[in-house]
């Protein structure tokens, strides 16, 4: 048997759009098992969805990727999925999926790729690498995509940063809140967020959280993908004033990710009565940074 375990993640933090990617300690596991003919059982957050329709599955088609890429037959195996990650909610769901069929894949055709090419499969796979590099490499990384080729780096973070996050219960369609986002930007905005996504990583890198109330607060896409979420700027501002050091959209959304020194429940309650306050019922989550990204067990 060989076990898969792949981390939630949330990307942009804020300015950093398709930049920036921190993985969390909420995990999507697959144990899989040799067996004449493929299959596919869910437990945990969708199980009931996934379990509907077990033949077409992110998890599959990142193990049919990495097979065609092997030049080889997809063997036969019986896959257990326990599910911690909410899906569709901005925590890197479907990237946690595909990293889970590549890795598994890759493992058991003997690791002949290494991770740069799984990257590049992923983000084949998704269409952006933030949250695909974080659930490989742990922790909060950096990617460049350019001329083809993904670069990355993983930063250091300090290790008293805790995250809060609200995950509302409706979903939100990434490719819905890409739709909306403007091919061309001014060159100011350009600016501003350049200068914002840097002024987060140096305060992270420096454990200097001043600043990272405003170093999160983008002004480009937030405002446009704040249309879907209702009582979205009331959310961050109670979270700041709970407590928080900064706060964002979790990738493309709906969940609302925050910052802060401990697991202060003062912010969670904020953030959960404000959305209530706006007929959203959300769960909360106290999570700490998962360094390690992708493991085979
Ligand atoms: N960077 C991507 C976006 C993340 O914001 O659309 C999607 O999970």
């Amino acid at each position: 048997m060989v076990t898969v375990k792949v981390p939630a993640t949330s990307a942009n933090l804020g300015p950093g759009f398709d930049t920036l990617g921190l993985a969390l300690d909420l995990f999507l596991t697959v144990e899989a098992v040799a067996a004449p003919v493929t299959s596919c059982v869910f437990s945990g957050e969708g199980e009931k969805q996934l379990n509907k329709n077990t033949g077409s599955n992110l998890i599959l088609a990142g193990l049919q990727r990495i097979y065609q890429e092997a030049g080889q037959p997809l063997p036969g195996l019986k896959l257990s999925v326990n599910n911690q990650i909410p899906m569709g909610r901005g925590l890197g769901s479907s990237a946690a999926a595909i990293i889970a069929g590549l890795s598994l894949g890759n493992h058991l055709l003997g690791g002949c790729f290494n991770n740069q090419r799984l990257i590049h499969l992923a983000a084949e796979l998704e269409g952006h690498a933030d949250n695909a590099v974080a659930a490989i490499a742990g922790g909060l990384i950096t990617v460049l995509k350019y001329g083809g080729e993904i670069y990355y780096q993983k930063t250091p973070l300090p290790e008293n940063i805790s995250v809060i996050i609200a995950v509302p219960d409706f979903e939100l369609p990434t490719h819905e809140a890409r739709r909306i986002l403007p091919a061309t930007l001014e060159l100011g905005d350009a600016v501003i967020n350049m200068q914002k996504t840097c002024l987060l990583l140096a305060g992270l890198f420096n454990n200097d959280l001043t600043y990272m109330n405003i170093a999160m607060d983008d002004q480009i896409f937030q405002p446009l993908r704040k249309q879907y979420i209702p009582g979205f700027d009331q959310v961050l501002d109670e979270a700041r004033k709970a407590g928080a050091a900064g706060a964002a959209l979790s990738g493309a959304g709906p969940s609302i990710i925050a910052l802060a020194r401990d697991h202060s429940p003062a912010i969670g309650q904020a953030m959960q009565e404000t959305f209530q306050n706006h007929d959203v019922s959300c769960q909360i989550l106290y999570l700490k940074i998962n360094h390690t990204g992708v493991q085979i067990l």
